[in-house]
């Protein structure tokens, strides 16, 4: 979720806690360098969906246990589909409570919040009433990945036909604590929240692995598969890395420092190159309370300048007040105030945000593993995680953001390099501890001549060792603090940086940044920042006839080389491949890509590159531009750093005098390589994507359609802002639904093409 709902208690999610003295635009042009010759030479100078309705699956067996894994030896992939044109016409802008997608194609809604997940769940009734969340599809889909399964249930790179959906469930459509659609009139506003609300609640998020099959043409979930598994705040998951064992992962639960529970607030994700799923967890301070004197508790130690880094003041009122719903631990634990009279936190959780914040890896094919936090990869608000192309004998170079205002980029290279034999490993979890327990996390800078520098964040960097903004004690305690050590070295702060994807065909590395309302010409306090050469844009955004929405309202896309070096490169180039704007933004300030009214967009979110046909998918979360256009997805098929001309912005301070920034424009798009693909339903996101090995069946997800939708009138139908799928011919109900859609070509041809 981007925006802040109107009537929502607060935006828990784009927390802001940057107030770091980072070099701020000034100071970066002055420290400007000469390093033209890191650059590459060329910097100088529709048609409306068809939506179908899905079939469930036969349910069969009760409560199935999954198969153990089966470690297969797997075939080599074919040639993928590479898509080299755009092929369909371009969805135009739309306000429809439905799913639009180009004239050919067709869009069917395949698994949507509720739908049961072994046979002795009842079919969803979507009234409010429904139970067994643990055993149902969760709430607001986001990041998903494809993992294929043979004939037989094995593993496959290639099955195109059946496979499992991994995918995360961030959070719920929420007012003043209650997630009002899973509630019968609403839900408990007021403290402390009822037990059997907040356990609906609860079960509500974490991750799905649903088993998918086509069967002719038509696909559907499997709803009885012995596949399928929820991952809930409840479950047990095991602390990799430095932190595991270390002194800030003692809770009153794991007195060891070893296992924690749950993964929270899980929003992009990745799939590893030895075939595991990884989730990120994003916005999960909010859903931690601390009382009003807990600093006082604490002693006012390092750990409170830690909380507060990490969104978390004392007294601030958490998302849900879980934490009030019982004296069970599985509510207190949601508690973090210091309460216990242990040194080490063994009787109490005042540690517990501290095992949240992590890249999680899964390995889908087999609930009877627990998940793991890879401590080593960083704390943050994780958005994907996109693996470099693997070069045997090189480490694996894992890219990542923190999307919140004037948060960093970062990248983990492991110590192992990468052996061919990897790629179908029999223990995929085992080889995930091998690449993703050991190595370095950096944090990026950038600069205004187009170069940036990747910057260790260990206790051998002196910038880190001798910070006198926290003192950190070893490196489990860099990666808890990531963000201070990354304010240590002054990382570039950056507007809002979600999801990343790593191009198949030349390895660059792309990031979009959906919006940062805190830049400005003239910035004043601590929060907010002068554009900078990275994230140049300071302007109004146009809506209904006046200027509204101050900063960088439609976000960008960026886009860097990694250096001589590869994947453990600390030195690359960079440049912009789009700004996003409204087309009839000005071409001189805003729309600097020229945009089309084909392509234009705001607030890019999901990004992934298809590793199948190479096609760059971008998803919009926007606030800005849906007095316009409901939230899209556009396929892309970008070119190269460097492929585009260097442009100086320049803005009247208020003061007198002028501030100029240089940037690096990409090459405008052209109306074969950046398309509008689809747009959804009323007051949705477009998120998560993934495709199948044969390019043919691209996976999509629509999160919250109807957010907007006033608690008060969860009862009456006819004023929820979307009816969505429920309009569309899918399930009980008119409580709008997030879901996972299916689109094929109706020639049976490959996506894009
Ligand atoms: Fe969950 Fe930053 O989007
Ligand atoms: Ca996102
Ligand atoms: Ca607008």
């Amino acid at each position: 979720m981007n925006k802040p709902v109107d009537h929502a208690l607060i935006d828990f999610n784009d927390e802001d806690s940057n107030r770091s003295a980072n070099p701020h635009f000034a100071q970066v042009l002055d420290a400007r360098l000469s390093r033209r010759s890191l650059l590459r030479g060329g910097f100088g100078g529709a048609t409306t969906a068809v939506l179908g309705t899905s079939l469930l699956a036969a349910c069969g067996s009760d409560d199935p246990v999954a198969p153990p894994p089966a470690p297969a030896p797997l075939p080599a992939p074919a040639p993928s589909p590479i898509v080299t044109r755009l092929g369909f016409g371009a969805v135009g802008k739309s306000l429809a409570d439905v799913v639009t997608v180009p004239a050919g194609y067709t869009a069917t809604i395949l698994y949507a919040l509720g739908d049961p997940l072994r046979a002795a769940t009842p079919a969803y009734k979507n009234d409010g009433t429904d139970a067994d969340f643990e055993n149902r599809a969760g709430d607001h889909h986001d990041g998903m990945e494809w993992f294929g399964l043979s004939s037989t249930g094995t593993p496959s790179l290639t099955a195109a036909d059946r496979g499992l959906l991994a995918m995360n469930h961030e959070a719920t459509t929420d007012e003043t604590r209650a997630s009002f659609f899973i509630h019968p009139t609403g839900g408990t506003a007021t403290l402390p929240r009822p037990v059997d609300e907040t356990d609906k609640e609860m079960a509500l998020h974490g991750i799905s692995v649903v088993e998918i099959k086509k069967t002719g043409s038509a696909w559907a979930y499997v709803a009885d598969s012995a596949f399928n598994f929820r991952i809930v705040p409840t479950t047990e998951i095991d602390i990799g890395g430095p932190l595991r064992g270390n002194a800030l992962a003692i809770t009153k639960y794991s007195p060891t420092g070893t296992v924690t529970r749950g993964t929270i607030n899980n929003c992009g994700t990745g799939k590893t190159p030895w075939g595991s799923f990884v989730t990120g967890e994003e916005n999960w301070s909010g859903y931690f309370f601390r009382v009003a004197t807990d600093n006082t508790v604490r002693g006012n130690d390092k750990s409170v300048t830690s909380l507060n880094r990490y969104g978390r003041a004392q007294g601030a009122a958490s998302r849900h007040g879980w934490e009030t719903a019982s004296a069970d631990d599985r509510h207190v634990r949601f508690n973090i105030s210091r309460s216990g009279v242990s040194v080490d936190g063994s009787d109490d959780y005042r540690h517990e945000m501290n095992l949240q914040g992590y890249i999680v890896e899964i390995d889908p094919y087999t609930k009877a593993k627990k998940a793991v936090k890879r401590s080593a990869l960083g704390r943050f608000a994780h958005e994907s995680a996109a693996f470099g192309t693997p070069v045997v004998g090189q480490p694996i170079a894992v890219y990542m953001g923190d999307d919140s205002r004037n948060e960093y980029i970062y990248k983990f290279v492991s110590t192992a390099v990468w052996s061919a034999a990897d790629a179908t490993p029999t223990d995929r979890l085992a080889t995930g501890a091998k690449y993703l327990d050991q190595g370095k996390l950096f944090v990026a800078k950038f600069n205004a001549d187009g170069s940036g520098q990747w910057v260790e964040l260990s206790m051998t960097n002196p910038a880190v060792r001798d910070y006198t903004g926290y003192t950190f004690a070893d490196q489990a305690d860099i990666c808890v603090n990531a963000r201070l050590a990354g304010d240590a070295v002054g990382a570039t702060k950056m507007d809002r940086p979600e999801w990343c994807s790593v191009n198949p065909k030349n390895g660059e590395v792309y990031f979009a940044l959906t919006n940062n309302s805190n830049r400005r010409v003239d910035p004043s306090g601590s929060s907010q920042l002068a554009p900078d050469s990275a994230n140049p844009r300071a302007y109004s955004d146009i809506r209904g006839g006046s200027s509204t929405n101050s900063g960088n309202p439609n976000g960008h896309i960026l886009r860097l080389k990694e250096g001589s070096g590869g994947s453990s490169a600390t030195a690359f180039t960079w440049d912009i491949y789009v700004f996003a704007a409204e087309t009839s933004a000005a071409t001189g300030t805003v729309n600097l890509s020229n945009l089309t009214g084909d392509q234009d967009m705001s607030s890019p979110d999901g990004l992934a590159f298809s590793p199948t046909t190479g096609i760059c998918w971008i998803q919009t979360d926007d606030g800005a531009y849906t007095d316009v256009t409901n939230c899209m997805m556009l396929a892309a098929i970008p070119g190269q750093v460097g492929d585009g001309a260097k442009r100086t912005l320049s803005y009247a301070r208020s003061g007198g005098g002028t501030l100029t920034v240089d940037t690096y424009v990409g090459a405008a798009p052209t109306a074969d390589n950046l398309k509008r693909f689809l747009v959804g339903p009323k007051d949705c996101e477009i998120t998560g994507i993934a495709d199948t090995p044969d390019g043919k069946a691209l996976f999509v997800n629509i999160q919250h359609p109807g957010e907007g939708t006033r608690m008060a009138d969860v009862t009456d139908p006819t004023k929820y802002t979307s009816q969505w799928p429920s309009n569309a011919g899918y399930g009980a109900g008119k409580r709008p639904r997030s879901a996972t859609i299916v689109i094929t070509k109706n020639d049976g041809g490959v996506i894009g093409s």
